[in-house]
């Protein structure tokens, strides 16, 4: 069977023993794995968080915390949980296999081994670990695209429905041009998320990479702006805009007018409460323009802040009128801040004295 890994994986030895050690570092390391070595359980959990192993081989039996209860740890850690753990023990009682069981191991080994049988045990579980990791990531990735198509693709459709609605009422041909900008514009903007998604399935296989180019910042935001108005109005909102007209900014337009600027600015909408406001400004530091958009709304705690970008832990909220989200709005956002080289940071406080959120965006002034 083909390898579903290419690199080397790297392998954590836990063991009490330095004979089991160099045994089984032998093995391992004959196969091309990295090593790392342990010889108690709270060294484990040390080297798993530096080294982050792909799997981790325990001896059930260690001083300073024994396998069972390391294992237990590594089970409770947000990131080190996914790790794939076996059992190396000379016990032979089922009380204990059930125990590594139990506390989320993968697979046991009893001493003394066959090393063919060690190294199987390895890599079937090396295997497993590295496919259900692809298959996490396609997934993600197909989660993204899904919710540019529908929650990004939305807002111009919207628009488009709303300036039709208004152009059943026109009397005259004259009176329904002037809104034919409008049209025109959705239109092209819908057109353009599209373009996007099937430039980004290409950029997920990483043969690919997103036209950027200078834009001037003040237009993007307007166009942005535009798109929320109606909704922000609904919510009797108010949107200032404080964008000096000579800043340029370093993006590509479509993502970002479509995708971050309408998911921050949909969420300070979506959690204001009514009669609240909305200000956009923005400020040139040396080669970087910071875009800050605060509002006035329900804020957020640490807790919250803390996990807001983590793909592995979405978390989504009602909006005050009841809007339902994904979560994912957050991370795509990031998600392209990293592609044009910008940065992203948020502000919070939900006190009841003290609530509003501020999104700081920085992006490259220029070209190089
Ligand atoms: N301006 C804000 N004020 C208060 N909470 C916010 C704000 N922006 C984001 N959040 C919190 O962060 C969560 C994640 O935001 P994100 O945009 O990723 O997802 P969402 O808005 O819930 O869903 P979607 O973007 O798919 O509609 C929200 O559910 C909300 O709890
Ligand atoms: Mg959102």
């Amino acid at each position: 069977m083909e390898k579903a890994y290419s690199k080397q994986p790297r392998i954590l030895i836990a063991d009490d023993l330095q004979k089991n050690i160099q045994v089984i570092g032998t093995i391992l390391r004959k196969e091309g794995f990295q090593i790392n070595v342990a010889v108690n359980g709270k060294q484990a959990l040390d080297l798993a968080e530096k080294t982050i192993p792909d799997l981790i081989l325990m001896d059930i039996m260690m001083p300073g915390g024994d396998g069972i209860e390391t294992c237990r740890k590594l089970k409770e850690h947000r990131t080190l949980k996914k790790i794939p753990i076996i059992f190396i023990s000379a016990k032979s009682e089922p009380k204990d296999i059930l125990r590594g069981f139990e506390v989320g191991g993968s697979d046991y080994v009893l001493k003394p081994f066959n090393s063919n049988e060690l190294l199987a045990r390895v890599k079937n579980h090396l295997e497993v670990k590295f496919y259900r990791e692809m298959l996490e990531k396609l997934s993600y990735e197909r989660q993204e695209l899904i919710h540019i198509l529908c929650h990004d693709l939305s807002n111009p459709i919207v628009g488009i429905i709303g300036v039709l609605e208004i152009l059943e009422e026109v009397e005259s041909l004259d009176e329904a041009r002037k809104y034919f900008t409008y049209l025109d514009k959705g239109a092209k903007n819908a057109y353009g998320i599209i373009e996007l998604v099937r430039k980004l399935e290409k950029l997920d296989k990483k043969d690919f990479s997103l036209d950027l180019q200078l834009e001037n910042l003040s237009k993007l935001i307007d166009e942005s702006v535009g798109m929320i108005y109606l909704k922000a109005q609904k919510k009797s909102l108010e949107v200032k805009v404080n964008v000096s007209e000579d800043h340029e900014v370093l993006v590509e337009k479509t993502s970002f007018v479509n995708s971050v600027l309408m998911n921050i600015l949909t969420n300070s909408v979506k959690f204001s409460n009514p009669g609240g406001s909305i200000t956009i400004s923005s400020q040139k530091v040396e080669s970087q323009i910071f875009v800050s958009f605060k509002d006035e709304g329900i804020g957020m705690n640490e807790k919250m802040l803390e996990s807001i970008f983590q793909i592995e832990n979405l978390k989504s909220r009602k909006g005050t009128a009841a809007e339902t989200g994904t979560g994912f709005g957050m991370p795509l956002i990031k998600k392209f801040m990293g592609k044009y080289g910008g940065s992203i940071s948020i502000y919070s406080s939900d006190t009841d004295k003290n609530h509003g959120t501020e999104v700081v965006i920085g992006l490259k002034a220029n070209k190089v």
